[in-house]
C-alpha cells in the first residue's frame, strides 16, 4: 500500500484526490491546508482520515510515503524541500517553482535524497502528446523545421470558472505579490513543455509579455493586478527548429484550448486537445504533396499520477522529473529577461 498526503486542498487537489483514489494499492492518508474549514470539508468528501493545518506537523506526524503539493505556486519550493528533507517522494504541481534557482535546488535536493520527484505537467496525460513525441523520435517527420503551439484561456472575459473579480482562487493568479508569474508561469509552463517535449532541447527564447488594465488602479482588495495576461514567444531549438508559442487569458471563445503542430521535411503532425486527447492528425510521406491529413488513434499511456505511483514502486523517476521542471523554469526566467530587455536570451 502506498500512502499519500495531499498538501493544499483547493480546486486542483480534487483532481489529485480522484486520480489517486482510482489507483489500486494507493491510499490517501492525510490532507493539509492552511484553511482549517476547507481541509475538513475536503477530507470528508474523499474520506481522508487525518487533517492538518501545518505542513511541519504533517511531515512529523502523518503516516505517508509521499506527498502531492497542490498549493499556490510560491509554496511549491519551500514545501517540497521540507518534504524531501523528511524523505518523502514528491509530486509537485506546476510551475515547479517561481524561479530557476529554486527549481534547481529542488531537483538537486531530490536527487541527493534519492526520492521520486515529479512535476504535474498534466497535458502529458494526453495519449496524443506521447504519440507525437514517439513519431518525432521515429524520424517519420524528417528534420523538424517549424513548430506552432498555443494555450488559450478566457477566464478574464467569461464566467465559466467563476467571476474572477471576486474569486481569491483566480485573483492570486493575477498578482506577483501573491507568487504568480502571470499567464506565462501558470499555463505558459504547460505549453512550453507541450511544445518542447516532442521536439527537443530549447536553445534560445525571445518573449513579449503584456499586462492589460483590468480594474480601477489595477488593484482588487489585496491583489495588485500586475502579473502578465498574454505572452508571445519565439523559441529556437538545438536541432535547428523554430517555434512560435503563444498563451493568453483573453482568448474569448476558448476556455482551455491547446494546439500544437510540428512540421518536418518529410511529414507533419497536429494536435487539437479541444477535439481529442487520444487522436492526432498526420500528413506523412507522399501525402505531403496533396496536403492530405489522416487521423491516427494513439496508444493508451499512463497518467502522471499512475506514473508517480509506478515510480515509487520501481524506484525509477518517470516523466516529468523535477530536473525537467527546472529546465522549463529556466526558459520562463529567460522569457522575463527577454521581455524586459527586448532581446533573445540563450538558455
Ligand atoms: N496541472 C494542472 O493542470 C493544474 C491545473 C490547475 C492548477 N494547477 C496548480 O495547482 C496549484 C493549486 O492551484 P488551485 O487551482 O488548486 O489553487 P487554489 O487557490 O484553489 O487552492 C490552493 C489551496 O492551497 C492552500 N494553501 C495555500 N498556502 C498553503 C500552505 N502554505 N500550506 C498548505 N495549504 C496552503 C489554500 O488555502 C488553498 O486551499 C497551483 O500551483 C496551480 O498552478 C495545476
Amino acid at each position: 500500500m502506498i500512502k499519500i498526503a495531499l498538501i493544499g486542498t483547493g480546486g486542483m487537489a480534487n483532481a489529485h484526490a480522484r486520480s489517486f483514489q482510482e489507483i489500486r494499492g494507493v491510499r490517501l492518508t492525510a490532507a493539509c491546508d492552511v484553511d482549517a474549514k476547507r481541509v475538513a470539508g475536503f477530507a470528508e468528501t474523499y474520506d481522508i482520515p487525518k487533517t492538518y493545518t501545518s505542513v511541519e506537523t504533517l511531515l512529523a506526524e502523518a503516516d505517508c510515503d509521499a506527498v502531492s503539493v497542490v498549493t499556490p505556486d510560491s509554496w511549491h519550493a519551500p514545501i517540497s524541500l521540507q518534504a524531501i528533507k523528511a524523505g518523502k517522494h514528491v509530486l509537485c504541481e506546476k510551475p515547479l517553482a517561481t524561479n530557476y534557482p529554486d527549481a534547481k535546488k529542488m531537483a538537486d535536493a531530490a536527487r541527493r535524497k534519492g526520492v521520486i520527484n515529479m512535476v504535474n505537467f498534466s497535458y502529458r496525460n494526453a495519449f496524443a502528446l506521447q504519440a507525437a513525441a514517439d513519431m518525432v523520435a521515429s524520424g517519420k517527420l524528417g528534420e523538424i523545421r517549424h513548430v506552432s503551439a498555443s494555450y488559450l484561456q478566457s477566464w478574464l472575459t467569461c464566467n465559466a470558472w467563476g467571476e474572477w473579480t471576486t474569486s481569491p482562487n483566480l485573483l492570486w493568479r493575477l498578482s506577483s505579490e501573491h507568487g504568480s508569474k502571470g499567464v506565462l508561469g501558470d499555463i505558459g509552463v504547460h505549453i512550453l513543455d507541450f511544445a518542447s517535449y516532442p521536439v527537443g532541447k530549447m536553445k534560445a527564447v525571445h518573449c513579449k509579455l503584456h499586462t492589460f488594465k483590468k480594474a480601477r488602479g489595477n488593484k482588487i482588495g489585496p491583489y495588485k493586478l500586475d502579473a502578465n495576461d498574454s505572452a508571445f514567444l519565439r523559441v529556437e531549438f538545438a536541432n535547428g527548429a523554430m517555434a512560435s508559442v503563444e498563451t493568453t487569458r483573453f482568448a474569448t471563445g476558448h476556455i482551455n484550448s491547446l494546439f500544437l503542430s510540428i512540421h518536418g521535411t518529410t511529414g507533419a503532425l497536429r494536435l487539437d486537445l479541444d477535439k481529442s486527447y487520444t487522436e492526432m492528425e498526420v500528413c506523412l510521406g507522399e501525402d505531403r504533396h496533396s496536403q492530405t491529413w489522416k487521423t491516427v488513434k494513439c496508444k493508451k499511456t499512463p497518467s502522471i499520477y499512475q506514473r508517480f505511483v509506478n515510480s515509487i514502486r520501481s524506484g525509477e523517476v518517470d516523466q516529468a522529473s523535477f530536473a525537467r521542471g527546472a529546465e522549463i523554469q529556466k526558459a520562463l526566467d529567460a522569457c522575463f529577461i527577454s521581455d524586459a530587455e527586448d532581446r533573445t536570451v540563450k538558455l
